[in-house]
């Protein structure tokens, strides 16, 4: 199974991930053999802290073997086609998981191999994050029933969120400035699963919600245009006023990187009832529950 995007998966895959995840989290012993003799190449078009390592670590804690590619020395798109690059993979690797620039080389990779590949994040989608996004919810409430506000660009993370939302039962609003929405296909697929409320204000999204969730105005690849959007985004911050609308017992989550005084205050990012780190630690989960569903290991 290839892992590209949420709004690909059954709601069945996906709940069954989030599961397999809490699992792996409460009991990590018994998943120190799953990737046994397993090799995965795992290579990075764009800088990373989080994903890094716990698709590292998760590859070694299970017994497997990760083979780490520095982009400047395989040159993906440049010194070699991404299918070609999936066709060498194939041979010797038994999955393929990177974070690029273009979805579409994820695509053609797909494609051209038989081994799983698994996007840990592209110009559209962001599916681990997700996944430990809703590790990190149902460690607070039931996914069913969740009210989950993001406030801010409309983005590969917001795309994701929004499908895993849906998928779960739960009901999911954004906010963002006119030009920064999802795009209007994705809503679309995600319609067919649960409600999506979009708005452009951010209090709007936010009055009574179970869930927070910001993430940065500007993405990694979007660095030309920081100045325009720091300009519209104002007014999307959040800080303690939006989110004391919230409801009471509502958490307050970010995939980080954070950028205090942009999309969120200094001040939201101690409250004590942000889970912003808990969800950074469910990363090395979720991507253990990930690998082990794409290589179909029965656990
Ligand atoms: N949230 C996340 O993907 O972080 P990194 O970019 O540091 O991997
Ligand atoms: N939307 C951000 C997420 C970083 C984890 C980006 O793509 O840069």
């Amino acid at each position: 199974m290839d892992f590209l995007r949420v709004g690909d998966l059954e709601p069945e895959a996906l709940g069954g991930l989030v599961a397999l995840g809490a699992r792996i989290k409460s009991r990590p012993d018994a998943f120190t053999d799953a990737l046994r003799s397993k090799a995965i190449a795992i290579l990075f078009q764009k800088p990373s802290l989080r994903t890094r390592v716990s698709t590292e670590l998760g590859v070694s804690q299970m017994g497997g073997y990760p083979i780490v590619l520095g982009q400047n020395s395989v040159g993906l798109g440049g010194r070699e086609p991404a299918s070609d690059i999936a066709r060498v993979l194939d041979r010797m690797v038994d999955v393929m998981a990177l974070r690029v620039e273009q979805h579409g080389d994820l695509e053609a990779m797909a494609l051209a191999a038989e081994a799983p590949v698994i996007n840990l994040l592209s110009d559209v989608a962001h599916p681990c994050q997700a996944v430990a996004d809703l590790i990190t919810i149902a460690e607070n409430r039931p996914l069913e029933g969740a009210v989950v506000a993001y406030v801010g660009d409309g983005n590969n993370v917001a795309v994701s969120l929004m499908h895993a939302v849906v998928r779960t039962g739960g009901e999911f609003r954004i906010a963002n400035p006119r030009g920064y929405a999802i795009p209007a296909t994705e809503v679309e697929v995600a319609e067919q699963f649960g409600t999506v409320i979009q708005t452009e204000v951010p209090v709007e999204a936010v009055t009574d919600a179970n869930v927070v969730y910001t993430d940065v105005w500007t993405s990694m690849g979007q660095e030309a245009e920081t100045k325009k959007r720091l300009g519209a985004f104002e007014g999307y911050q959040v800080g303690l006023d939006l989110f004391g609308q919230a409801a009471d017992e509502a958490i307050f989550l970010h995939c980080l990187p954070a950028h205090r005084g942009q999309e969120v205050s200094t001040e939201l990012m101690l409250h004590p009832q942000q889970r912003v780190f808990d969800q950074a630690e469910n990363r090395l989960y979720a991507i253990k529950a990930v690998l082990l569903a794409c290589i179909e290991t029965p656990v």
